[in-house]
């Protein structure tokens, strides 16, 4: 089925529109798996440079799908999925006919609110609001939206690379409905994922697990109790991980890793998680500050070739 058939195919009170805010990393891979699945998908962001970068990110990504899935016509498998995705940096236009928004913008309690809060009187009535938040509280950026809005608002948190990780949790607050709820189940599935169920808890089930692992891989080398690249090779070779958690923290970005882990602090305070897990470090705060965030900047803690 070709994407604009299959995108006339689901006419039947199931979501068809789709608008992704965030053109980075995760709001571009959400954009493209959506275009390649049928969906009509809006990719806002705040800059043209912004939305320049998340086209060339999605460009490379169905250059590779195309590759093994069209390999006699790369460029026509690739140019007939992005007509399915127009970009606009207007945020009120951009939401006005959606019917799912998937909000991937920067780890920002405060800038998240803000948008949802300016989305919330844009936006029909029906549509549903997701954030792909990596560890804030889902409810706590529902609440900036209206109490109509409550039963219509959930995470979905996929994960990166988008194109190649099929899991997405499913983050129900306790007033997102079960109509919400099955909605999204089903646009997942047919975005070709396989969605797990989590409650709103810092982390959902995989970050509270794998987060607190980066952070730790960064404290082994900062006592210099052995290199990045030690480490690496023996979370690879001795424990069967894809990636080191060096290759992964700068896959996905220091200062993505950095946000999650000052939100978590403030939520330390509260008793939600541990605090001897996020206990500020030094080496990742530096990092950041000299603008090495990983593969999106060309250095983390390995150089970009
Ligand atoms: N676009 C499209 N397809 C891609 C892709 C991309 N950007 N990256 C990888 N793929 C596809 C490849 O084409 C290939 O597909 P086939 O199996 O059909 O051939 C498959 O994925 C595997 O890729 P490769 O063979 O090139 O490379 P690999 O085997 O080394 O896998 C990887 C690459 C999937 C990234 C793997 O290294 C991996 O799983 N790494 C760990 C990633 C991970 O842990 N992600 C979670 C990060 S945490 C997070 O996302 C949550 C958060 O909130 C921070
Ligand atoms: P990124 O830095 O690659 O991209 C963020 C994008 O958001 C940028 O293009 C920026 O210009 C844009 N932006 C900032 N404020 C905006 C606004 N008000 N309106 C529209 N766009 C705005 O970040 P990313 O890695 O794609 O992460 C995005 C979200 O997804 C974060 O909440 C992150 O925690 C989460 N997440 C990240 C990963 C990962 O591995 N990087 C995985 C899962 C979830």
């Amino acid at each position: 089925t070709s994407p604009a058939s299959a995108a006339a195919a689901t006419d039947n009170g199931k979501v068809q529109r789709l608008t992704v805010f965030g053109a980075g990393l995760m709001g571009a891979g959400i954009a493209q798996i959506g275009a390649q699945n049928g969906l009509k998908v809006i990719l806002s962001d705040v800059t043209d440079k912004a939305l320049e970068n998340g086209l060339n990110i999605i460009t490379k990504s169905l250059s590779r799908v195309a590759k093994k899935q069209s390999p006699d016509d790369v460029e026509g498998f690739t140019s007939q999925i992005l007509k399915n995705i127009e970009t606009t940096t207007d945020a009120g236009k951009a939401v006005q006919d959606a019917d799912l928004v998937v909000e991937a913008i920067i780890e920002s309690l405060k800038v998240k609110r803000d948008l949802f809060g300016f989305l919330d009187t844009k936006a029909k009535e029906s549509c549903i609001f997701a954030t792909n938040t990596s560890s804030l509280s889902v409810k706590e950026i529902a609440e900036a939206c209206g109490q109509e809005r409550q039963d219509k608002f959930a995470g979905l948190h996929f994960f990166n690379p988008v194109p190649a990780m099929k899991l997405v949790e499913i983050i129900r607050t306790p007033q997102t409905s079960t109509e919400t709820y099955e909605a999204l189940r089903e646009v997942t599935l047919r975005m070709g994922k396989a969605p797990v169920t989590c409650n709103d808890t810092p982390g959902f089930i995989v970050n509270r697990l794998l987060v607190p692992y980066l952070l730790e891989a960064i404290r082994m080398v900062e006592r210099g109790d052995a290199t990045p690249e030690d480490i690496d090779t023996a979370m690879e070779l001795g424990a069967g991980y894809p990636m080191g958690p060096f290759k992964l923290l700068d896959f996905v970005g220091l200062d993505t890793t950095s946000y999650i882990s000052q939100g978590w602090r403030d939520k330390a305070a509260e008793g939600a998680i541990s605090e001897h897990l996020v206990q500020p470090i030094s080496l990742l705060d530096k990092l950041v500050k000299e603008g090495k965030l990983g593969r999106k900047s060309g250095q983390g803690f390995y150089e970009v070739s």
